[in-house]
């Protein structure tokens, strides 16, 4: 039978020996991904095997045309040189093997590398690294041959321990690599978490009234658990922001948060974005995940629950007590772990009392309720919030810091504000887009607010009224106006007036004004 081994092998000869070591060398490269292992590895083999004093590998750095050796076997100090000098970086740039017996003679031969090891190289065998594109990544380097000069036999075991030798340095140098993004993207994720958290943490919800610190802390005491949280409130309370401080402030607070308007969706729809659909419900039905799924380990907040039908209302309840969903046209349960948040500006109670909103689906959502106030119940935190606002836009559009006017200010308290927060923050926002003064008055204001807070002047004085009456009308609103901005204070509201208190006091006697409001 004809044998289909190439040249005979030897393990027994020299040759063979060698190459038999190689073979090993190479599988135990092959476990390594610590570049400094791997490097100390091969030239502690390569010497052996070449019956040489020393080995260096040194790596091409292409953008700075340098070359670099972590290890220079005997000496634990790194170099660093130009690649242009030292017979090294001319077998990197030129791709040619150099075996010299007396290195020193060579025209290539750089003494400052034995100066700085203070090694004293005699016989040398450098080869260039190729990895697998067949591009040159360092040179090999075995040094001062115990006898002799280093054979073509050396030559060719270097070439072989060589190619393999490129090929695990490059798989350790992108590992480490590697390492490196990763540690770096940690480092990124930990602090794009830690602005996050702090973008909607409790410390968001702004306000020094008795009602929002009531809920600031009502949400810090429930940031341990996962009950669901139904908060009220009309239209631009800040229902939201309650539920993503919730959501931030919870142990959910790096899964996600998914928000969920009920009503803004046809009631066809709902279903299929709540729970998924399987594929193949009907022809062309591309699997599609629900928000249940999406949320799945975090939050779910349902916005305006009450407007869900009655059937989608047993189907969540169902999902609240069960912690299954199932997808429309499904045939299996899924088990999601999700905490519900609802909102609603509805008054929940009438809807159940009218049949319309489910009673048991109520009391699940509502364990907690925060109900947020309508911002005319708490002007005072209107200055606060304002500023806030002001600071913010000015900020974002990159504009110089502006102010309200005290007379500004005070139109924004008296301005019932039925789109609440929400409203003021665009008032807010148009007023830094359209004023180009550093001082916001009076007449910037959007007309409502004007009108509403009753101290639009009268262009001209009515022809049917005298100068007194004006005169009278005017006394009187400035009077209401100095007593507001001083919260009532007689003696501030004087000064501001330039009256002293007992001349105010007459003039309040006399348009019929109270000391209390
Ligand atoms: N107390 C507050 N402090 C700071 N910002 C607030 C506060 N309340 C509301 N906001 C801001 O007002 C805007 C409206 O709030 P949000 O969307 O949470 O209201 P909502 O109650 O959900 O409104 P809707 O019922 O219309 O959905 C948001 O930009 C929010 O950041
Ligand atoms: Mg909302």
């Amino acid at each position: 039978m004809a044998s289909n081994i190439g040249p005979e092998f030897d393990p027994q000869s020299r040759l063979g020996g060698k190459l038999l070591a190689i073979l090993k060398i190479c599988q135990q490269m092959n476990s390594l991904t610590d570049l400094t292992a791997l490097l100390d590895l091969i030239a502690r083999e390569a010497t052996r095997l070449m019956e040489a004093d020393r080995a260096t590998i040194f790596l091409l750095d292409r953008d700075k045309q340098e070359m670099w050796s972590k290890v220079a076997l005997g000496s634990e100090e790194v170099l660093r040189f130009d690649a242009r000098l030292g017979i090294a970086g001319a077998v990197a740039l030129t791709g040619q093997t150099i075996n010299v017996e007396e290195a020193h003679r060579h025209p290539q031969f750089y003494p400052g590398i034995d100066a700085q090891t203070g090694y004293h190289t005699r016989s040398l065998l450098a080869t260039p690294l190729r990895n697998l594109e067949g591009q040159i990544i360092g040179t090999f380097e075995v040094l001062n041959k115990q006898q002799g000069p280093f054979t073509e036999t050396d030559e060719e075991i270097l070439r072989a321990l060589t190619a393999q030798a490129a090929i695990a340095i490059e798989t350790a140098q992108r590992v480490e690599e590697l390492g490196r993004h990763r540690d770096h993207l940690l480092q990124q994720n930990t602090q794009l978490w830690r602005e996050v958290e702090g973008r909607f943490s409790s410390q968001m919800i702004l306000g020094a009234s008795e009602k929002i610190q009531a809920v600031v802390r009502l949400i810090e005491q429930i940031s341990d658990s996962s009950v669901s949280v139904l908060s009220t409130g009309e239209s631009g309370t800040g229902k939201e922001l309650v539920g993503k401080a919730i959501h931030y402030t919870s142990p959910r607070a790096r899964g996600p948060f998914v928000a969920l308007n009920c009503a803004a969706l046809p009631e066809s729809l709902v279903e299929s974005e709540l729970f998924g659909i399987e594929e193949g419900v009907a022809t062309g039905v591309k699997r599609r995940l629900g928000k249940f799924q999406t949320a799945h380990a975090g939050t779910l907040f349902l916005d305006e629950v009450g407007d869900l039908s009655l059937t989608t209302q047993a189907k969540l309840l169902r999902v609240l007590q069960e912690r299954v969903i199932e997808q429309v046209g499904g045939r299996k349960m899924i088990p999601v772990d999700v905490r519900i948040l609802a909102a609603t500006n509805k008054e929940l109670e009438e809807e159940i009392e009218k049949g319309v909103v489910r009673q048991d689906l109520y009391y699940r959502l509502k364990v907690i309720h925060i109900r947020m106030p309508a911002l005319r119940e708490i002007r005072d935190d209107i200055p606060l919030l304002a500023h806030h606002f002001l600071a913010t836009y000015c900020r974002e559009m990159k504009k110089e810091p502006m102010k309200l006017i005290p007379q500004a200010l005070s139109c924004l308290m008296e301005y019932p504000w039925p789109g609440n927060v929400r409203e003021l923050e665009n008032e807010i926002k148009r007023l830094v887009v359209s004023v180009r003064r550093e001082a916001i008055m009076e007449e910037d204001l959007s007309e409502a607010i004007r009108r509403s807070a009753g101290r639009t002047l009268p262009a001209k004085a009515k022809s049917d009224h005298s100068l007194k009456q004006t005169v009278a009308e005017l006394e009187k609103r400035m009077i209401l106006d100095a007593l507001q901005r001083s919260r009532r204070n007689q003696q501030q509201a004087a000064t501001a007036l330039g009256l002293s208190r007992q001349g105010l006091i007459k003039k309040m006697k006399r348009y019929g004004i109270k000391s209390a409001p």
